[in-house]
């Protein structure tokens, strides 16, 4: 497997991109290959200290520029101070990559309404306050901007005991198609990704704490049978942001490594029937004909 940008050097040259809760995790893996690909990268999330440490590692391990920005997303104020800050230091921003979320797993009954408000304040709340601010900046500038947002397979599924998540994350999807039409007119591009399990501390602590991780391997529930890497996720992130994809709007790609469909079909848990089993069943569904 390739363990290297796909795109080639300097493809993202000229773009200056915001990434909320850019780092930790998935954020921070995708905003290390924006950098190696010649992007100016601004880092945001509540922690500031998170952010000071991760932009001086990325900022050495690949020697391109960064700005760690404090900025809570649920607060429309912070982000417009935000953009601003990040307007002074770079002069403009033309690509938004809406990655931010809270979730935990919970049977849903056992959630208080503040629970439930807390992820999907995060989530579409977060979403949609970045995207309307920098819409609004890009189009009195007439800037050709683009956003981008991590969503999941279930914001088009549904799922049990993350359901604040879910309708945050479908609701951060209905955004991206809506906007994808109506804001085209301004040459302003808005795709999601949907990944599937990739190893984050953020996401296995609250999602697989525990014992949970051995009794539900999310390897298991795809048909490649692994886990995602991130230089996977980056690589797909880095040219949905790139000039390459164009002519792509209103796009959900998902890369789960077919774990929705896997779960999905009626009869793929027949791959739990051993081998030696298919002789007997064969004899009877053979009988079946004549009935
Ligand atoms: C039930 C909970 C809870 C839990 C918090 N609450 N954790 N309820 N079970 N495990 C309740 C609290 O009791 C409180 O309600 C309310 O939620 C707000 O909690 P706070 O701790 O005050 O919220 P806050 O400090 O804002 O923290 C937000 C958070 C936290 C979401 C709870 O986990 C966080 O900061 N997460 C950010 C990172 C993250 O979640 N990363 C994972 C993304 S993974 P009351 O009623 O008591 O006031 C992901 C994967 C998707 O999204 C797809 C996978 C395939
Ligand atoms: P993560 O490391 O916990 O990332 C979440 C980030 O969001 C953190 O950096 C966090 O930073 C930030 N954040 C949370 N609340 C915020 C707020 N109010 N304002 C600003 N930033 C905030 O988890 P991850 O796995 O990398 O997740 C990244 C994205 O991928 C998320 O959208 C997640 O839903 C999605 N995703 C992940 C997986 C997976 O398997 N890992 C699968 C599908 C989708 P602070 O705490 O410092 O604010």
């Amino acid at each position: 497997m390739q363990n290297t940008t796909m795109l080639k050097e300097d493809s993202l040259r000229g773009k200056i991109i915001i990434v909320t809760g850019g780092g930790t995790g998935l954020g921070r893996s995708m905003a290390k290959s924006f950098l190696h690909l010649g992007a100016k990268v601004v880092i945001t999330s509540r922690k500031e200290e998170v952010l000071k440490k991760t932009s001086e590692e990325l900022a050495n391990e690949t020697k391109g520029e960064v700005l760690p920005v404090k900025c809570d997303v649920r607060n429309y104020e912070e982000i417009e101070a935000m953009m601003k800050t990040v307007i002074n230091k770079f002069g403009s921003f033309n690509v938004l990559l809406n990655n931010a979320a809270g979730n935990f797993i919970s049977p849903t009954e056992r959630l208080s309404h503040r629970a439930f408000d807390t992820v999907v304040d995060i989530v579409l709340k977060g979403s949609y306050n970045c995207t309307l601010a920098a819409g609004k900046y890009w189009i009195k500038e007439k800037i050709n901007g683009s956003v981008l947002s991590i969503v999941a397979p279930y914001a088009f599924t549904g799922s049990g005991y993350v359901v604040p998540s879910a309708c945050g994350k479908a609701g951060v999807l209905a955004l991206t198609q809506s906007l994808a039409a109506e804001w085209g007119k301004y040459k302003i591009r808005l795709n999601a990704i949907s990944p599937g399990p990739f190893p984050s501390e953020g996401a296995w602590s609250r999602l697989m704490p525990g014992e949970l991780m051995k009794k539900f391997d999310p390897a298991k529930a795809t048909a490649l049978n692994r886990l995602g890497e991130h230089h996977e996720l980056a690589n797909l992130a880095s040219y949905l942001v790139s000039d390459y994809s164009s002519y792509v709007t209103g796009e959900n790609v998902v890369i789960d490594g077919g774990m929705w469909l896997k779960g999905a079909g009626q009869f793929n848990l027949c791959e739990m029937i051993p081998p030696e089993m298919w002789d007997a069943i064969e004899q009877l569904t053979r009988k079946g004909k004549s009935s």
